[in-house]
């Protein structure tokens, strides 16, 4: 993808959906949850790569109790588009994570197919307990029965960019989460 110049790619974004602040004050508060649920067993917070990044380092910042961090990337193949489907692990965690207190921490819950398949192969690996935090949920375009033990911002079926979430890899980072323009300028 390339851009004739700064305004053509300034021109894709639509409009401010979720500002700087609004993020920030809802990571204060999903971070104090998180801390005040946990006893300080270690947890484990598990990104999965890339679009939740910027979430990850913000969130982990706002947990005051013990939690190390790991990364794993995951591509989905669906033979259709019913709800079978399988992940491949393209990169996985370096934790053993049966001795952890696991939260998923994601971008957004478009679907659900892929982070349903990342959730079976994960407690398949018998964690001390697994929980899912996602930045947005897009609740009105779910495949698959899928809830986010917590959800920090439901939005429209939008396609939205910024603070990690990219279109083409463009866009992550923007501080905000925006809609994108899908029109021409
Ligand atoms: P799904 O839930 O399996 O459909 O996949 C969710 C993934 O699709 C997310 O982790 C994002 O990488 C991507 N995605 C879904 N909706 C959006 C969007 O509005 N903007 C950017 N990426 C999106
Ligand atoms: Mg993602």
């Amino acid at each position: 993808m390339n851009f004739a110049d700064k305004n053509e790619f300034k021109s894709k974004i639509k409009g401010v959906l979720i500002s700087e602040d609004e993020i920030k004050e809802a990571i204060k508060k999903a971070g104090k949850i998180i801390s005040d649920s946990y006893d300080g067993t270690p947890i484990l917070l598990v990104s999965i790569l890339k679009g939740a990044y910027v979430f990850l380092a913000d969130l982990s910042r706002a947990i005051d109790v013990p939690c190390e961090i790991d990364f794993m990337e995951a591509k989905s193949y669906y033979a259709d588009t019913k709800s079978s489907g399988s992940v491949a692990i393209t990169m996985d965690l370096k934790h053993d994570i049966s001795k952890y207190h696991v939260i998923i921490v994601e971008d957004i819950i478009d679907t659900g197919r892929t982070l349903s398949e990342v959730i079976k192969l994960l407690k398949a690996r018998e964690p001390v307990s697994l929980k899912v935090v996602t930045l947005l949920d897009k609740p009105s375009r779910r495949e698959v029965k899928l809830d986010a033990d917590y959800s920090l911002f439901t939005i429209p079926d939008k396609f939205v960019i910024g603070y990690g979430l990219d279109f083409n890899e463009y866009y992550r980072n923007l501080p905000y989460i925006a809609e994108y323009n899908e029109g021409t300028i």
